[in-house]
């Protein structure tokens, strides 16, 4: 986040309190089609071509420490193990054993220079996966053991998250996150640690429940305290990047600036956080607005100097989502020596201010499935200030392949002059 993109932020947000309707030239949106959240072809459609073929968030390269570390991630719905090698690279191989597919490994998590299936002993090396010793050899007929490796999938990281995607040619990983990489430079990303987390199953399609964090219509209606709102959404900045991805950048409302000492909108300064560690390179327009970052297709991060929790989206079938929140902190300062031990005083009260949000958030959502399933919601209306949640849906239609999607389940493709490149 440089200088360059501040100044732009702060003259986009000028320019967002001072208009009187979208930009010029800006599109009209087609009404989203209801049928791609709540009909079955759509949550196929995904499971065939989207979720086989993207990059998501498995865990953090600090969970595989050391060679021979090893965790099992079955979030996209196939049994995958992460492990890092003897020469220190972190790959991601299926969890399945060659010989009659028993689990290869079944702890979660854990730690061996060889993976040994407890069911024959087959035995894997994890560099490669190849498979390099199993009893009684001489009793296969004709056993080409080059052909009988672990399959791997994709796995790279990013920001010392480990991403991985079951697409063995996937694009790289750099390539795919593209410039909205810049936004997280300043965090020192890789020295986090992990503050709490939580996993809830909401009873929503999941694009139901991450669009609730793609805009800030909503902000003031449902997470206002005593009629005050924290942010004005009049003002959000927003910035969409290839692939899906974007950000938001919202200003602190009048009576927030008042609360925490800033003469106006945009007076962003360092404040004062008190007893938390911060990350010491992070801006003050983190800490004088909110700022979320979403990367295409089931990941929100609302960062801050004093660390940040990542939202992840798991579609469980078309109407119900585990939604998983993971706060992180950044290393920076010491003060994070608790250990396993509770957590400080000053943490337990964020978990309530943050979790605090989340429930107000999943109370709204979780009526609105079997709602959008009536006949009477006959198309979904997005304005300007949801245009990322369009941004989404075109991307989700790339990916899947427009041509697969029944015309009128498709949204068109309307924003491609308005991509950040
Ligand atoms: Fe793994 Fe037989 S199933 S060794």
């Amino acid at each position: 986040m440089d200088a360059a993109l501040i100044d732009r932020i702060r003259s986009d947000m000028a320019y967002e309190f001072g208009r009187v309707g979208p930009p010029d030239g800006f599109p009209a949106f087609d009404d989203i089609p209801v049928a791609r959240h709540t009909s079955d072809e759509f949550a196929q459609l995904e499971n065939a071509h989207l979720w086989p073929r993207t990059w998501v968030i498995a865990g953090r390269a600090e969970d595989v420490a050391a060679p021979g570390d090893y965790f099992v991630f079955a979030d996209l719905g196939v049994p995958l193990l992460v492990v890092r090698g003897t020469d220190g690279r972190i790959r991601c191989f299926y969890n399945t054993c060659q010989h009659r597919g028993a689990p290869v490994v079944r702890e979660a998590r854990g730690s061996s220079r060889r993976l040994r299936c407890q069911y024959h002993s087959w035995t894997y090396e994890i560099d490669g996966g190849t498979l390099v010793s199993l009893p009684d050899e001489r009793d296969f007929v004709g056993l080409d053991r080059s052909v009988r490796c672990l399959p791997q999938v994709s796995c790279e990281t990013f920001a010392g998250f480990v991403f991985v995607n079951r697409d063995p040619a996937a694009q790289p990983l750099a390539d795919w996150i593209g410039p909205i990489a810049e936004i997280f430079e300043p965090f020192d990303c890789e020295q986090l640690r992990e503050i709490y987390r939580r996993s809830v199953v909401v009873p929503c399609n999941w694009k139901v429940t991450a669009e609730a964090f793609l805009e800030v219509y909503h902000f003031r209606h449902i997470h206002s305290r005593n009629g005050v709102s924290v942010l004005d959404n009049r003002g959000a900045a927003m910035g969409l990047y290839p692939n899906g991805h974007s950000r938001m950048i919202t200003p602190y409302s009048k009576q927030n600036c008042q609360r925490v000492g800033m003469d106006s909108w945009d007076d962003w300064k360092l404040l004062d956080q008190g007893p938390f560690a911060t990350a010491p390179r992070v801006p003050a327009i983190v800490d004088c607005t909110s700022t979320a970052i979403s990367l295409f297709p089931n990941i929100i991060i609302p960062l801050g100097r004093i660390g940040f929790p990542v939202l992840l989206f798991w579609p469980m079938d078309k109407r119900s989502t585990r939604l998983d929140w993971i706060y992180y902190a950044p290393t920076a300062g010491g003060r994070h020596d608790w250990g396993d031990g509770e957590l400080p005083q000053h943490w337990q009260e964020q978990r309530a201010g943050f979790d605090q949000i989340m429930d107000e958030d999943m109370m709204n959502m979780t009526p609105m499935q079997e709602s959008m399933e009536s006949p009477a919601l006959r198309g979904i209306p997005l304005n300007y200030q949801e245009r990322r949640i369009w941004h989404l849906h075109e991307q989700l239609d790339r990916v899947i392949g427009p041509e697969r999607i029944p015309s009128a389940m498709r949204v068109p493709q309307l924003l491609h002059d308005f991509i950040e490149r």
